[in-house]
């Protein structure tokens, strides 16, 4: 790690502007040979074209059609960026950035309109093939999310993750996909947030299918999809990763919790366990299974609640073994951090069951954190740091990708506070490499606006605007295409500090 450490070049310069009777110190940091550079964005997203040449209907076709008011705008992905047409403009945009990967996502229905590999939808492996080698022809390697979200509806009607058999059908499509791209995708992500899968889908609204149902279903939902991860995990090891030498992970999402008060450290340490140790620790840890407080605590409240076993399903000590070790990489999609603290008004404060109840803390978001309009996302940049830390200590240093990283606004094209966001996460990043954390990618999200979930077309992550008024979703580069397109060509970070800033440790 030494050497690695060696490999970073750091040095200071100062430039004055009188006028302003300001001192700006720069700092001009480099990123490591090898490092690679992108930006992320997810199929339904993106692709609109949702019913279009063979396209059968996902979860979120279904719930943005029946049931409009869980979007914030109304708004549905039928049309989206429409890069199922535009994708040689999302790859000239690419270019113009200056990347060395672009991570996207496939539409499971679009290439198996059953849900099942009896009906392969040539139309669509062609759009993927389309894409595919148009990012090869400029140098861009292409890193393939399998599913971020965009269920088949009719595997949702049979239960979706809470279906044992899901194991079954996710490592069908995944084989499927392997074997059609595979020869020429390198980099494979098994599952886009299995957290957010879980628990804002099933346990919660804020996601299709909204079942919000607590307590129960977001546990059977994680236990599954481990499996079908780890399983698709050997599918590739066995089958394909002979042949064709690619890497597979999973990328969780993960943001940071830290104690409030002194006394809230137990606390933290478990919102974190929660949150999404759930996810990493049956893989990346020694032990594997899932993290011990989250066994401890449910199984306790279980019994306090009349249930007559954990609400957390078990794992066979061959399940164990299965998903411990079934990531190539460490896939971290990281975007701001919490306090956390617990009292006694906590008891009963959540509806219970529940997951929130089941860990029983409170968050607290400071103002200081705002930045620009977003009123959920918040910059605490120290928090990446923190958190890259505890990965590198805890999981025996494994290899990170940063395949999700970004800030929204509510549009226009200057947006400083996104640069501002960009160079700072960017600067904790370094720190956290500079002290070992094995990083060698980042991706930021999103190349360009897109259907953003529960929230539509309001909150913006793009490095390019997209203007969804116009029929053909024209793209303009924001200033933060310009700053990030430089970071991507020169492998440098640029950080200045005037004396009415103050560093972010
Ligand atoms: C998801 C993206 C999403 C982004 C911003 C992540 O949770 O993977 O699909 O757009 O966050 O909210």
């Amino acid at each position: 790690m030494i050497l690695f450490g060696l490999m970073f070049m750091t040095f200071c310069f100062k430039v004055s502007i009188s006028q302003c009777n300001m001192e700006p110190q720069c700092q001009v940091r480099q990123f490591p040979n090898g490092f690679s550079f992108g930006t992320s964005t997810s199929s339904y997203q993106i692709e609109g074209a949702w019913d279009a040449d063979g396209k059968t209907e996902n979860i979120w076709d279904h719930m943005t059609h029946s049931r409009p008011y869980l979007i914030r705008d109304g708004s549905t992905g039928d049309i989206a960026d429409n890069s199922y047409y535009m994708y040689k403009r999302d790859v000239e945009m690419l270019r113009e950035l200056g990347v060395d990967i672009y991570r996207f996502s496939l539409s499971w229905t679009r290439i198996l309109p059953t849900s099942f590999p009896d009906k392969i939808n040539e139309a669509g492996v062609e759009y993927y093939n389309n894409l595919i080698n148009e990012l090869l022809m400029y140098n861009i390697e292409p890193v393939v999310t399998v599913f971020h979200w965009d269920l088949p509806q009719k595997l949702q009607e049979l239960g979706g993750w809470a279906n044992p058999y899901i194991v079954e059908w996710y490592a069908d499509y995944a084989r499927t996909v392997f074997t059609l791209f595979g020869d020429r995708v390198k980099y494979w992500i098994t599952i886009n947030e299995p957290h957010q899968v879980c628990h804002y889908s099933y346990g919660n609204s804020f996601l299709a299918p909204a079942l919000d149902i607590k307590g129960v279903p977001e546990y059977l939902c994680a236990k599954n999809l481990l499996l079908a991860h780890a399983t698709a995990y050997h599918i590739y090891d066995q089958d394909f990763r002979p042949e064709q030498n690619g890497k597979i992970f999973i990328s969780c999402s993960a943001q940071w919790y830290e104690p409030l008060t002194e006394s809230d450290a137990e606390a933290a340490d478990e919102a974190n366990q929660f949150e999404w140790k759930q996810y990493s620790h049956p893989i990346f840890s020694k032990t594997g299974d899932f993290p011990p407080a989250m066994k401890k605590r449910i199984a306790a409240r279980s019994a306090e609640q009349g249930f007559f076993r954990s609400r957390l399903p078990e794992f066979t000590q061959d399940e164990i073994e299965c998903i411990r070790g079934s990531s190539d990489i460490f896939g971290l999609n990281h975007y701001f951090s919490y306090y956390v603290n617990r009292n006694d008004s906590v008891n009963g404060y959540y509806e219970s069951p529940s997951f929130n109840d089941d860990l029983s803390v409170f968050y607290t978001l400071l103002p200081e954190w705002n930045l620009g309009e977003s009123d959920y996302m918040k910059s605490v940049p120290w928090g990446f740091y923190k958190l890259l830390t505890e990965i590198r200590e805890e999981y025996g240093n494994p290899t990170v990708f940063i395949t999700e990283n970004g800030f929204p606004t509510r549009g226009g094209l200057d947006d400083d506070v996104r640069i501002t966001y960009f160079t700072e996460y960017l600067s904790a990043m370094l720190d956290a490499m500079e002290e070992g954390s094995d990083v060698r990618s980042y991706s930021a999200w999103s190349l360009m606006d897109n259907f953003e979930w529960s929230s539509g077309f309001t909150e913006k992550f793009g490095l390019y605007e997209v203007d969804h008024n116009s029929p053909l979703r024209t793209r303009t580069p924001r200033k933060s295409a310009y700053f990030m397109g430089e970071i991507f060509r020169t492998h440098k970070l640029t950080r200045c500090l005037n004396n009415t800033q103050t560093p972010y440790l």
